[in-house]
């Protein structure tokens, strides 16, 4: 196996397994990181929450091309391989698996992991296919690493449910840990797309976080959620954004709407929201209690 900038890095499902196989061998807890790679400082929060919980922390890298749309950026996603690699053996990361293609997805390839009812609301009623190709190649990058933990960003919330109830339900035995979604200093949510933004988008991207914020203060005090969300819309315009796909305010464990005019008190909720900034399609969550 190949090291490069100070990591062992696997191409293939064969030298994955075997680097587990040797780190099971002397005992060793493994956490995984799973990432597309154009690491930021959010990724490597989730190597370091690894490494809090497990001996060794491997990483993935691999643009998925089955969560992307025809229509989507597949062929412009941002690519760094050589940059991520040094960034996590800073992070303290030993090992990476940067599967090709044909390893995760072998010619003839006709199996998909479907989680139904989570993929299809939110991100999944504009985005249909997302879910069941995240599904898909976690569940694959699982049976080739065999990690005992994997770490995910809040940031992608729905995401994180979606593997939590695909781990339960296929008996994975991997226990799936959420990590804090990282800002920059203006609030904005780090994320890969942002490199998308031009200066003038840039600028304005944060006014996304910053209407979230106010709205999930207004729905902690028992605001009405469907005229928070109208607001918040409005609100989020007139910072500049393009359009908004949706502010939703759901149940924190489910993702289920409240059914009510607001949230219980003492209830955990989640507000979602996702807007367009130009061609850049930015998403963001927070989480709510109450009060
Ligand atoms: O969150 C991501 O970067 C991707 O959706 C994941 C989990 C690595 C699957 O391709």
């Amino acid at each position: 196996m190949a090291k490069r900038n100070g990591l062992l890095v696997a191409r293939s499902r064969a030298e994955a397994r075997e680097w587990r196989r040797q780190a099971q061998t002397q005992g060793k807890r493994i956490a995984l990181v799973p990432t597309m790679g154009a690491l930021h400082a959010g990724h490597l929060s989730l190597v370091k929450l690894g490494l809090e919980r497990a001996d060794v922390v491997a990483a993935s890298i691999f643009v998925n091309p089955t969560q992307f749309a025809a229509h989507e950026d597949l062929s412009t996603y941002p690519r760094a391989e050589d940059s991520d690699l040094q960034k996590l053996a800073e992070a303290g990361c030993t090992f990476c698996y940067c599967p090709t293609p044909a390893e995760i997805y072998p010619a003839g390839d006709s199996t998909r992991v479907t989680v139904k009812d989570l993929s299809h609301l939110l991100e999944g009623e504009i985005r249909p296919h997302f879910f069941e190709g995240v599904a898909s190649v976690v569940s694959r990058l699982f049976l080739h690493m065999g990690p005992d933990i994997a770490v995910f960003g809040e940031k992608d919330y729905q995401q994180l449910l979606v593997i939590r109830r695909m781990v339960q339900d296929l008996g994975f035995g991997i226990e799936i840990v959420g990590g804090q979604t990282t800002r920059e200093a203006d609030g904005l949510a780090m994320s890969s797309r942002n490199a998308y933004l031009d200066k003038e988008e840039r600028a304005r991207a944060p006014g996304l976080a910053r209407v979230m914020r106010e709205t999930a203060t207004l729905l902690e005090g028992g605001a009405g959620i469907r005229a928070a969300a109208d607001a918040a819309k409005t609100e989020i315009l007139a910072a500049g954004f393009t359009s908004v796909d949706y502010v939703e305010a759901r149940r924190a464990d489910t993702l289920a709407p409240f059914g009510l005019e607001c949230a219980p008190v003492g209830a955990s909720g989640r507000l979602l929201v996702a807007a367009r900034m130009g061609k850049t399609r930015l998403i963001d969550n927070v989480g709510f209690v109450r009060r």
